[in-house]
């Protein structure tokens, strides 16, 4: 009687676990409120997603783990596309609004990895300290973006109060154009996952998490991206966005 019952209750600690694990990334709407950060991406380099150097020719961003989908490599928030609209800083005394609209589209090729508590700390149940669950981790400075991009005279806040808003990549992104700068590396085959054009609830165009190990992605890879490969470790970048997202 006393084994089965711990049987019983090893196997619904088991069965608990496995749906914490697979209940823990956050199921964000289309539209809402975030955090911006911003983070030092080498031009050319190939962040988690694996997508192609010449993405970082243009806009592209690092996502908060718990949105992005996994804890490592790629996840579903590769290769989507957000409009991202700056609000107010989130650190600012006294208190700055903009008199200017900033919006710029992004594409997430990146990872923010979850810490206790940086700007990228949201999870399911908890915030960050300025009360998003989501942080977007922008490549700046970045040839792709006006160095007045962040408006204001005196100083660089570092963390804005954002509204994002879902949008299609092949309309609304500045790198849609140039077809090296869409797509994932073909040599790191199924090691990379960065959709042209992700739609969510698609296998075959929206990539897997994995860390979750969910099957091999689809192949989202590009020829002409074999040309010019100058890979960073992702491990690397990992850190570059995780120092930013502490700082
Ligand atoms: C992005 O948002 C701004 C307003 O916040 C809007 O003016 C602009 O048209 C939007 N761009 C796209 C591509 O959705
Ligand atoms: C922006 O940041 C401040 C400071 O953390 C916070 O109090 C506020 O609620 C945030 N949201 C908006 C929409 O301003
Ligand atoms: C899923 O995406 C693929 C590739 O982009 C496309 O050919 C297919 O029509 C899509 N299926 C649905 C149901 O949207
Ligand atoms: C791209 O690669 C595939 C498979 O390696 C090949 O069949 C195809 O012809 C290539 N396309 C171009 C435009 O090079």
């Amino acid at each position: 009687m006393l084994s089965l019952s711990i049987i019983w209750f090893l196997s619904f600690w088991f069965f608990s676990q496995i749906s914490l694990l697979s209940a823990q990334w956050i199921d964000y709407s289309d539209t809402g409120l975030a955090t911006m950060t911003h983070y030092t991406l080498p031009s050319g380099y190939v962040a988690s997603c694996g997508c192609t150097p010449s993405s970082t020719n243009y806009p592209t961003a690092a996502l908060s783990q718990m949105a992005y989908g996994s804890s490592t490599n790629y996840g579903p928030g590769c290769g989507r596309c957000f409009n991202l609209t700056l609000l107010n800083p989130v650190i600012a005394t006294p208190p700055f609004n903009p008199s200017v609209v900033k919006f710029i589209v992004v594409k997430v090729t990146d990872l923010c990895p979850l810490s206790q508590t940086g700007w990228c700390s949201g999870t399911t149940s908890k915030p960050n300290s300025a009360g998003a669950f989501l942080n977007f981790d922008l490549a700046y400075p970045s040839k792709a973006i006006p160095d007045d991009f962040f408006p204001s005279d005196e100083a660089d806040f570092g963390v804005w109060n954002i509204t994002y808003q879902s949008v299609p990549c092949l309309n609304d992104w500045a790198g849609s154009n140039n077809a090296v700068a869409l797509g994932s590396v073909r040599s790191l085959g199924s090691g990379a996952c960065c959709p042209a054009e992700p739609s969510l609830g698609n296998t075959s165009n929206i990539c897997p998490s994995f860390s979750d190990q969910n099957g091999i992605p689809p192949d989202t890879s590009t020829n002409s991206s074999a040309a010019l490969i100058m890979q960073w470790p992702v491990g690397m970048l990992i850190f570059l966005a995780l120092l930013s997202n502490v700082m």
